[in-house]
């Protein structure tokens, strides 16, 4: 099969498209032929020996990459709730090595949703870690009930722009931070105020938050104790500086502040399966790319401006 192997970390220029044997499944394994993959900021900073680095040490060969979407051709013979010929989609291994970058991904099979028939591979691969996140942080960390004043930071961004519909669908009121030319399209996600990050401060805008997504973090995350609640809660997921803003919060006397980490979840993946089955989840693909261009993809994710998702489609 093919695979884009990182031969080591740094530059788009160290991703090569090799031919590698076929990956084995085991117990509680199925094996995926990818359709479809979603390219997400950890991706990125893994590349560049951060994020999920770690995880590939040991790894013969480095295979990132952690949202698919596909067809399973394989399955372990423990394996009761998928068969051959399923269109399945979800995280693989998150946190973990992933392997999704390649013709062929192995994935525990507890981590997969089945594809809703009303949308596409990519954008279902779009669907996923991102997605993933949003629910973890807005509904697992954060509880948010309807009538919650809620801000979500960079809404037009992968994490905030899922995380914008779940607190509407949910019945909140969604404040978001976004930049000017997104913010037609966040409203139309939902977003009931929309503040531009480049030009305003949103601190001395609203008040009264009940919960944050702060998909930002540092200076970011030290401006929004500001106007949360007191018995309001904080979700950081980005960590540019985690030293300083365990200090600032611990001296704020945060008491519900959150510093999450996704993970793989079969069961959330059957929650947002459903979303997008009855509609109330929509997905923005921006830009879809051939397998051989995951380089550029990334390139594109890293330095340039994207509204929602950035997908890689296979034949
Ligand atoms: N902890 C976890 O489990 C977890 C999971 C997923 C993601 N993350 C992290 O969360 C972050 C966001 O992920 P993502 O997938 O949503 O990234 P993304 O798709 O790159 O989106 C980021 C968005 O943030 C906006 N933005 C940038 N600076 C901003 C600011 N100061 N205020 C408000 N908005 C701002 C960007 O707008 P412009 O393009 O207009 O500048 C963009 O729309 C990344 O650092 C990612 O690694 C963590």
């Amino acid at each position: 099969m093919k695979a884009m192997v990182l031969k080591q970390f740094g530059g788009i220029e160290n991703f090569s498209l090799k031919e590698i044997p076929e990956p084995k499944i085991s117990n509680g394994q199925v094996l995926i032929r990818v359709k479809a993959i979603g390219i997400n900021p950890v991706d990125i900073k893994t590349r560049n020996a951060k994020g999920q680095a770690q995880q590939y040490k040991d790894a013969p060969a480095m295979i990132i990459g952690w949202d698919v979407a596909g067809v399973i051709t394989k399955i372990a013979e423990d394996v009761k709730d998928f068969s051959v010929g399923d269109e399945v989609f979800g995280t693989i291994n998150f946190p973990g090595q992933g392997g999704a970058y390649a013709e062929y991904a192995v994935a525990p099979a507890h981590q997969l949703a089945r594809k809703p028939v009303n949308i596409s591979m990519p954008e279902a691969a779009a669907a996923t870690l991102a997605t993933l996140t949003a629910w973890q942080a807005l509904i697992d960390q954060g509880h948010i009930e309807k009538g919650n004043r809620v801000l979500i930071h960079g809404g037009a961004g992968g994490v905030g722009n899922y995380a914008i519909q779940i607190a509407r669908n949910i019945g909140c009121y969604v404040i978001t931070t976004a930049s000017a030319s997104d913010a037609d399209f966040v409203k139309s996600l939902g977003a009931d105020e929309v503040i531009d990050y480049k030009t305003q401060k949103f601190e001395e805008i609203i008040s009264d938050i009940d919960f944050i997504l702060d998909t930002i973090g540092g200076e970011n995350f030290v401006r929004s104790l500001k106007v949360l609640k007191p018995e309001g809660t904080i979700v950081l997921i980005s960590t540019p500086n985690i030293e300083e803003t365990n200090k600032v919060a611990k001296e704020q006397h945060v008491t519900n502040y959150k510093l999450m980490m996704m993970h793989s979840d079969g069961e959330d993946m059957r929650h947002i399966a459903e979303m997008l089955a009855n509609g109330s989840l929509k997905v923005h693909v921006d830009k879809t790319f051939p397998f051989d261009e995951i380089p550029e993809a990334q390139n594109l994710l890293e330095n340039g401006k994207v509204k929602g998702k950035i997908v890689i489609t296979l034949p």
